[in-house]
């Protein structure tokens, strides 16, 4: 446990700080400094990392990038981590893109679950916010994935002032007929989101307002006692979805994750300005034992509760001096 009671239980695994999009909310610019190719950890390195970590009681991983399906050959680590008899729930999100050509190969691989991010059902949108013209092949992952055999689908959209507020009824219509669940996330102001501005959040109550306008009723919460950050909420016919209020109703108290990045720093709080250097231990040669002293006593010092306490929001000067604060480093 920490210092707020909280177990470590999930971890959160970015393989690569590249992605194949530029959306305006996590990665807007053309070209960023990017992790050096020789940090980045090998699969047999993150696979050693997990299984110390599960000894400690991880047992949710979650693969994220920047786009994790562009790691090559991706699905081995996933069939590495797959052979961890710990890992009860093994999970990617991802934007997409390249899902129909690798969905056949992760559900082989063992993969448990998939998340797809997915902002706007219209294609000159989807452009505009990524700034590439690829929503048909989010469209066509989504239908491979569930060709594949992966029940459980989620999509998560952030939700933004002005820009997809008038999309929320359609996004939970074309999730009904994917057999997936929705989670709307409110736009939040974590590095690489340079141009986030707090009259751009789309909060939970105005989600609630509008779904509840469209409905002629409120949607029900369930499930209230969770560990996971999204609140679910049912619709009159049964349709469940989620809602991240992130910046409205910060869920810290609950939060038993941690974050590891593709080069191996490990940081204990989405907002975290500091981390601790994974990789430069084993590569000095520490043994399981050394390592997993080294997670335990970090984590039983954490305090983290950073969406509670951000005042100091990062400066894109930040950014650029530490690639460790951009949120495609961090994992989303
Ligand atoms: P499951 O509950 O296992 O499905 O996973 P998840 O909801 O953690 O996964 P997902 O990657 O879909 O997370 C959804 C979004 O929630 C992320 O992209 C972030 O925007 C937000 N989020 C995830 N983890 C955290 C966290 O630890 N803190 C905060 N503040 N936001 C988070
Ligand atoms: N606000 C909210 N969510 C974000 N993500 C990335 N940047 C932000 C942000 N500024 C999350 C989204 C996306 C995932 C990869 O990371 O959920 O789907
Ligand atoms: Fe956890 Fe930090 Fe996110 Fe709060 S802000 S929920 S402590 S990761």
């Amino acid at each position: 446990m920490d210092k707020l009671q909280r177990p470590v239980r999930s971890l959160r695994v970015s393989v690569t700080d590249r992605c194949n999009l530029r959306c305006q909310y996590c990665m807007p610019e053309a070209e960023y400094v990017w992790l050096p190719k020789s940090d980045v950890l090998s699969f047999e390195e993150t696979a050693r990392l997990v299984r110390i970590f599960t000894s400690l009681g991880v047992d949710k991983v979650r693969l994220t990038g920047g786009e994790p399906l562009l790691r090559k050959d991706f699905p081995d680590l996933v069939r590495m981590l797959h052979g961890n008899e710990q890992v009860k729930d093994l999970a990617v999100t991802t934007n997409g893109v390249l899902l129909a050509t690798q969905a056949k190969a992760l559900w082989e691989a063992g993969l448990s679950r998939i998340t797809v991010s997915i902002d706007t059902l219209r294609p000159e949108r989807f452009r505009e916010l990524s700034q590439r013209d690829q929503l048909k092949d989010v469209f066509g992952g989504i239908d491979q994935a569930r060709s594949a055999g992966f029940t459980g689908l989620k999509l998560d959209t952030v939700v933004m002032r002005g820009v997809n507020d008038d999309e929320v009824i359609d996004l939970i219509d074309y999730a009904k007929s994917v057999s997936a669940e929705v989670r709307f996330i409110e736009y939040m102001d974590v590095g690489g989101a340079t141009r986030w501005t707090a009259a751009q959040v789309f909060s939970r109550e105005e989600i609630l307002k509008v779904v509840a306008e469209h409905f002629g009723a409120p949607a029900e919460p369930t499930d209230l006692e969770s560990w996971a950050p999204a609140r679910r909420y049912r619709l009159p016919d049964g349709t469940t979805f989620g809602i991240i209020a992130t910046m409205t109703a910060p869920f810290c108290r609950t939060c038993d994750r941690s974050r590891l990045t593709a080069d191996g720093m490990w940081y204990l709080c989405l907002y975290a300005k500091t981390g601790t250097d994974l990789r430069g231990k084993l590569r000095e040669g520490a043994t399981d034992e050394e390592l997993t002293a080294l997670i335990a006593s970090t984590w039983q010092s954490r305090e983290d509760r950073g969406a509670e306490l951000r005042r100091d929001p990062i400066q894109v000067e930040m950014l650029r001096s530490d690639p460790h604060l951009e949120m495609h480093t961090r994992g989303g």
